[in-house]
């Protein structure tokens, strides 16, 4: 017994010295000191001993269990320093390394004109509006002046939906919403989304417009050109000249369509602007008195004009754009760029 002791216990130490990890030394242990183990095993053989023997035996038996444990105990402090020092290596973060950046997004060309055209209007007094793109044809088309079967819808290529709703084919019922949620003084403008049946590099079937309009007591036709002279000259730039032509709405009289001096040739007469100069940029005109009758506005009290422009026009007139549709293929390289 003694002797199987003292062999165990030899091998034991040689075993943990050895071991140099932490799962072989808990293996070690399991091996030795657990319920089934070697050590455990030879215990049961002290019963068969003699009263003599026992006491001597026992603590011998004590002795080379505290032997293995505090051997055990001590591989396995450093068995787990040396894992920890090798993790501390292996996970250490190279703060010299640059990082990984994210990747940011641009704004799009037409929000930039939104944004920018917004931000003008605001500075002269303006707050935006807002109505849905899917109309009713009263606000789209009879409460702006457009009686059924009247040729002037032919203008506007509408998309129709159903039971008399359409996509609206401008942002001019905003104008009509505007003025039946609110008494005059007005001064809006009204960025948004709006459809026609046509395509080609100049037109899309959705685009953008930007409404105005403001009513008030005593607002001039000289108000109109005034205001559109200061949003042109702080789009465009200072001097940019602005021509205003007769033209024809049925919810504006009298109506006007407005040029300003191409800003490709400065006037001279290029491929753009046909030679001509002028780049027409967007309609205008003082609002109809029929108008006012369908919002319950007293025409004999106020007055006001309306305008509105096509956002895609400007940003490329603005950016040098030459098709439309690279705005709208959202190609990232193209995008990137503004
Ligand atoms: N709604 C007109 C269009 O889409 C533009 C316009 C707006 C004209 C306001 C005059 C006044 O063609």
């Amino acid at each position: 017994m003694r002797e199987q002791l003292e062999q165990l216990r030899n091998g034991a130490l040689q075993a943990i010295e050895t071991a140099t990890t932490v799962e072989k030394l808990q293996e070690i242990r399991i091996t030795l000191l657990g319920r089934k183990g070697e050590l455990t095993g030879l215990m049961k053989g002290l019963g068969s001993l003699t009263a003599e023997e026992r006491p001597a035996i026992g603590q011998l038996v004590n002795s080379v269990r505290d032997e293995i444990e505090g051997a055990l105990g001590a591989a396995l402090a450093s068995a787990q320093e040396n894992l920890m020092a090798e993790r501390i290596r292996s996970e250490r973060i190279d703060i010299s390394l640059p990082g990984r950046r994210p990747v940011r997004g641009t704004k799009h060309p037409i929000s930039l004109v939104i944004e920018e055209v917004s931000a003008i209007f605001a500075g002269l007094g303006f707050s935006v509006a807002e109505g849905p793109e899917i109309e009713h044809d009263w606000y789209n088309f009879e409460a702006l002046n457009f009686p059924p079967e009247h040729p002037a819808r032919d203008m506007q290529d509408t998309f129709f939906v159903e039971n008399s709703m359409l996509l609206r084919t401008h942002t001019s019922p905003v104008q009509i919403r505007t003025m039946l949620k609110q008494k005059p003084p007005v001064r809006i403008i009204a960025p948004g989304t709006v459809y026609r049946c046509d395509s080609d590099a100049t037109h899309s079937p959705m685009f953008h417009q930007i409404e105005g309009l403001m009513v008030d007591t005593g607002v001039t036709f000289g108000d109109l050109k005034g205001i559109l002279t200061v949003f042109t000259n702080q789009l465009f730039g200072q001097k940019t000249g602005v021509r205003l032509r007769p033209s024809y709405f049925p919810f504006t009289e009298p109506s006007a369509e407005v040029d300003i001096a191409c800003v490709i040739c400065g006037g001279k007469g290029c491929r753009v602007c046909k030679n001509s100069g002028w780049l027409e940029i967007l309609g205008a005109g003082m609002v109809d008195p029929e108008v006012y009758r369908h919002v319950q506005y007293d025409a004999e009290q106020i007055s006001g004009f309306a305008f509105g422009m096509g956002i895609e026009r400007i940003a490329m007139l603005k950016y040098g754009i030459s098709d439309m549709r690279l705005l709208f293929e959202n190609d990232v390289r193209f995008l990137r760029q503004f």
